[in-house]
């Protein structure tokens, strides 16, 4: 057998939608035990502003999920056009409201609206995205906090596989405050997973081909449709893909194909892991938001 088929052999996929479903069916477990005591089940409200066509899919899926697991779920929906004033007012009402446990914003927000003074008005008890700067400082300091989603969802999934990242070269591609950076700090956090050595890469990072070929693991989330091809993995690589891009196609009905940041026909024969797209990352992310939400209103009630 060639090196090559080997490695074909050893390759596994690590399933998001098989282990969201896990996390999905203890916290529908827990939620009818609430219930069955008499108490509140978590409530999640999310505020949608305008009509993009990738955040309905996703605020879609977040409040179907709720509704799925058992927990109560309103969905705000806000014009394109609304004031920055009236949408904190929107956040203030919900920062008030006893019922709600968690708030999230879809991301991202028109350019006239300030995405830093939004996530600055969300409560930080309630602050189920982990963005707010009290709970992104939390993080840091390894404290007890909301863990942002994506980057919580996937040590939740390395987890889940048992992986030993003690002592790996961690490569993160994209420095945004969602993903990259805070991916980056539960990397080198010294906790399992975790322990990794890690490396943040970004658009004026040089070598970034050489850098990726150095990884033990890769965690793409830089937003560009199979960016990270098969010649930049080293064998045997531990591959994350966060992308989600629409990449237009005219034989679909949708007119799009979904992409992942990451040429899965190159690099799934090199790695030894990697996530699929769909269904790797993108089902983790909203799984930890879901545990999130659940510990927003166990934490509070
Ligand atoms: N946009 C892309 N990812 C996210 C996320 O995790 N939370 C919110 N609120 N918006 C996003």
């Amino acid at each position: 057998m060639k090196e090559q088929e080997l490695y074909l052999c050893a390759m596994q996929i690590l399933d998001g939608q098989l282990v969201a479903g896990a996390v999905k069916e203890e916290l529908t477990i827990r939620v009818a035990q609430l219930v069955a005591e008499g108490r509140k089940v978590p409530h999640l409200a999310a505020i949608l502003v305008g009509n993009n066509g990738a955040s309905e899919t996703y605020i879609g899926s977040k409040v179907k999920t709720c509704q799925d697991i058992g927990f109560k779920s309103t969905l705000i929906r806000l014009p394109e056009d609304i004031s920055e004033f009236k949408l904190l007012n929107s956040i203030h009402d919900l920062n008030r409201d006893p019922d709600v446990d968690g708030i999230l914003v879809q991301l991202p927000l028109p350019k006239s609206i300030s995405d830093e003074n939004v996530i600055n008005a969300i409560d930080p008890f309630k602050d189920v995205d982990g963005f707010h700067p009290s709970n992104a400082g939390r993080m840091l300091q390894g404290l007890p906090t909301f863990l942002p989603a994506t980057p919580h969802g996937i040590m939740l999934l390395l987890e889940h596989y048992k992986i030993d990242t003690r002592g790996l070269h961690a490569v993160v591609i994209g420095r945004s405050n969602i993903v990259g950076r805070p991916m980056s700090i539960l990397l080198s956090n010294n906790s399992n997973p975790g322990n990794c050595t890690v490396t943040i890469c970004h658009s004026h990072t040089k070598n970034l081909d050489e850098i990726c070929r150095s990884a033990d693991i890769i965690v793409a989330a830089l937003g560009r449709a199979e960016f990270v091809t098969g010649d930049m993995v080293k064998e045997g690589a531990i591959v994350i893909d966060v992308g989600i891009t629409r990449v237009p196609d005219s034989t679909k009905k949708r007119g799009y194909v979904i992409r992942g940041d990451v040429q899965f026909s190159t690099v799934a024969t090199k790695c030894s892991f990697i996530t699929p797209v769909p269904g790797g990352v993108g089902p983790m992310t909203i799984a930890a938001l879901m545990k999130n939400t659940y510990k927003a209103c166990i934490d509070k009630n």
